[in-house]
């Protein structure tokens, strides 16, 4: 499938640099493991290693009815609507509701947006029998450019739906997703996200969550896709090793999950020509995942001063629920 369609406001440059920043800082943001194989790696391990995953996935889109009955329920036939799809990988949790408003007749045009090209080119593969106004750009979300191009793309439309879907919202750090939806927002514009709230802070609970994580780094492909920006940088394969830690948050009193790579030996790098030096036991750190504890969750969205608007429980295990929410500004 062609990628000609997707609109680009991110350069290889840009990637590069990130990389090395990430390297001196010791964290590496997750959005550089998506791209060039991961993307297909990506959805080969949620789609076949790990049932656990694969069940609340599927479910997720099974359950994408109900994502369309929190939109509709507060959303006028009438009103001509952007539905944005921020990290939108390749579309498929919110395709179903895409298709069901367009079925029924709501005037509604898809943005997909990503950072990886990769998953992009899935996403217009996967939207290419969708008739209906679509727009793929691949760019970061947070930056400048891509709130003044949206925003000037969207000018015209009476609603923006933000949709933040497929579990996208733990890997972040929410006070800068909140602020930053801010600016992206116009009064009464929607935005529509999914979070794992856990059911108690007991052990039992919290032991489960362990669980879930330690399960993950037995996969191969786990690791491999977790891998990707660090083999980009040339590092050499026996100098580390793959492990996660977890803390609890202030503030959210979230519970983060967070995967790292740590040295064994001394190595020296040079990348983009900079010289950088790991000592044995050095980390880096990478993706997080959050669970959330619901009152302090929400409690946390409205001194950010967002209008709750609904939400959907999706009970995916015992010990965790997958919660949809809409919020209005
Ligand atoms: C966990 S995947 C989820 C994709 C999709 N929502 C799903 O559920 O299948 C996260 C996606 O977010 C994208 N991403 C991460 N950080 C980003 C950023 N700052 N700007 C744009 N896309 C980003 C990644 O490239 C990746 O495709």
């Amino acid at each position: 499938m062609s990628s000609s369609n997707i609109y680009t406001i991110i350069s290889d440059n840009e990637k590069d640099m990130g990389i090395l920043d990430g390297l001196k800082k010791r964290f590496i943001d997750q959005k550089f493991c998506y791209v060039d194989k991961a993307a297909d790696l990506y959805y080969s391990w949620i789609g076949k290693h790990d049932t656990l995953v694969k069940e609340e996935k599927n479910k997720i889109v099974a359950d994408a009815l109900d994502y369309m009955h929190l939109v509709t329920k507060n959303l006028k036939k009438d009103k001509k609507a952007a539905f944005i799809s921020l990290w939108c990988g390749n579309g498929n949790p919110e395709k179903k509701t895409i298709v069901n408003l367009l079925e029924q007749w709501y005037d509604i045009s898809y943005f997909g947006i990503d950072y990886s090209r990769e998953m992009l080119d899935l996403a217009v593969q996967n939207y290419q029998n969708i008739s209906c106004k679509k727009h793929f750009i691949c760019a970061d979300v947070w930056s400048q450019e891509f709130q003044s191009t949206i925003l000037s793309l969207t000018d015209d439309y009476d609603i923006r739906i933000y949709a933040f879907l497929g579990f996208t919202f733990i890997a972040l750090d929410q006070s800068y997703f909140i602020d930053s939806m801010y600016s992206l927002m116009k009064k009464w514009d929607f935005f529509l996200f999914d979070i794992l709230i856990r059911k108690d802070d007991t052990k039992k609970t919290l032991i489960s969550f362990f669980e879930r994580y330690n399960n993950y780094l037995k996969n191969d492909d786990f690791v491999k896709f977790h891998e990707m920006p660090i083999l980009y940088a040339w590092m050499d394969p026996q100098s580390w090793s793959f492990g996660f830690d977890y803390f609890q948050e202030k503030g959210t009193w979230a519970y983060i999950y967070r995967c790292f790579f740590q040295f064994n030996q001394k190595i020296i790098i040079t990348f983009k020509g900079q010289r950088i030096i790991f000592l044995p036991w050095e980390k880096i750190t990478m993706i997080h995942r959050r669970n959330y504890n619901r009152e302090q969750f929400e409690y946390f969205i409205a001194e950010h001063e967002f209008r709750y608007v609904d939400h959907i429980d999706h009970k995916v295990q015992d010990y965790v629920t997958n919660s949809c929410y809409l919020y209005a500004k």
